[in-house]
């Protein structure tokens, strides 16, 4: 059981290697059998040889690997993000993986955001008229093919009944952006057609962000076209207390590939201080374990890592005064302890 480990830029590359000792630990533990790998992708080896996505990788990915661990992209010495685009985008389109959870895990509970995350306005259809050095037409098509909505309602909706969900929001923009909108609503009315388990409501995306940041305990499952759901899961960030909790996998149900990746990105601001929150990417290893079978390392990794956000170890996003690597080591002796049968398990423990 092979992964694919993504550090990638900013704090990418100080939250994610401070988890893997945790990985480790419960490798060894549970006897998993998981192997990773590192990869260089990012900034650096883009400046260094042009290299995004190395050739042929996505079918060594299919074919050698079962998940991918990613941190975050980004770097202000490629302002335009076109490594960023390669990388992240072609991992996404390129393992077909149009399934994007981002659970919003909210002081009543969790909210099951759903992103499709192949086509809208990500489908890279679009050009610039340019002259001058400057730019004086700009087109970023959004498109959406039946099917890839089809594909996306379906998974969401089956994966919200065996959740025991009761309700589902489809969020569109359908007065003003009609034709994807129309597309959107009559699949997702044809769909829930066959649930009768949910509930469904349509809500405009405007007004659905003012009422999630009003009461988002109205809401159980929503789901989203690509760039609504972007900036969806930024807000649900805020609600549940910053970008350093929000965790993100995204998945093929066909091919059972999946990336695991937090919600936030390389934050330039913070990176190289040793202090960004790696609770996300520590969850998103929780999920990619869950997600390989491997149930019981995942809960008690998801455990450890709520617990100790409840400690000095906590992150100053957090209002604490601890580091990235403090916080995984203070996770990874919990571990340890929980492993040894010390130190009982508090009852109330959920996001
Ligand atoms: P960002 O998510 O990197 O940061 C937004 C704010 O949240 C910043 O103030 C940052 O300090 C804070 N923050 C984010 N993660 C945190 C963490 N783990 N702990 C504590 N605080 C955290 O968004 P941005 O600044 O708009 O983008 C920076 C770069 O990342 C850009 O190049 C952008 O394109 C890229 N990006 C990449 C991804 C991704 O790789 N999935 C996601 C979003 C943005
Ligand atoms: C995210 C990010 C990406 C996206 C960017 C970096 C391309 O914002 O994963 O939320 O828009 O999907
Ligand atoms: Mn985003």
């Amino acid at each position: 059981m092979r992964i694919a480990v993504v550090p990638g830029d900013g704090i990418g590359k100080e939250i994610v290697p401070a988890t893997l000792p945790a990985l480790t630990l419960l490798d060894d533990a549970f006897g998993l059998g998981i192997t990773y790998d590192v990869l260089d992708w990012g900034a650096d080896r883009w400046l260094a040889d042009g290299t995004g996505l190395p050739d042929g990788v996505l079918d060594r990915l299919r074919t050698e690997y079962r998940a991918v661990l990613l941190g975050a992209l980004g770097d202000p010495r490629i302002p335009d993000m076109a490594h960023g685009r390669e990388i992240l985008l072609g991992l996404r389109t390129g393992l077909d993986l149009y399934v994007n959870h981002r659970p919003l895990d909210l002081a009543h509970g969790t909210v099951d955001l759903y992103r499709e995350n192949t086509q809208g306005l990500y489908s890279q259809v679009g050009g610039a008229v340019t002259g001058r050095g400057r730019v004086s037409v700009a087109l970023d098509e959004c498109v959406y093919t039946r099917d890839t909505v089809e594909r996306f309602v379906r998974t969401c909706l089956r994966r919200l009944r065996t959740a025991g969900r009761r309700k589902v929001t489809l969020v569109h923009k359908a007065n003003a952006v009609p034709h994807t909108g129309r597309l959107w609503q009559e699949v997702f009315r044809a769909e829930l057609a066959h649930v009768p388990e949910l509930t469904g409501s349509e809500e405009y995306v405007d007004a659905f962000c003012y009422h999630l940041v009003r009461d988002a305990s109205a809401y159980e499952g929503v789901l989203a076209p690509n760039l609504f759901g972007d900036i969806i899961s930024d807000i649900g960030a805020a609600l549940m207390g910053g970008l350093g909790l929000a965790r993100s996998a995204s998945f093929c149900p066909e091919s059972g590939f999946a990336l695991f990746e937090p919600v936030h990105g390389s934050a330039p601001d913070i990176a190289g201080r040793g202090i960004a929150n790696p609770y996300a990417t520590a969850m998103c290893l929780s999920m990619l374990l869950d997600h390989l079978g491997h149930t019981e390392a995942a809960v008690l990794l998801r455990d450890c890592v709520l617990e100790t956000t409840h400690t000095d170890a906590a992150t100053p996003d957090l209002g604490g005064a601890g580091t990235t690597d403090g916080f995984m080591s203070e996770v990874t002796a919990l571990l340890t302890e929980r492993l040894k049968g010390e130190r009982p398990r508090p009852k109330e423990n959920r996001p």
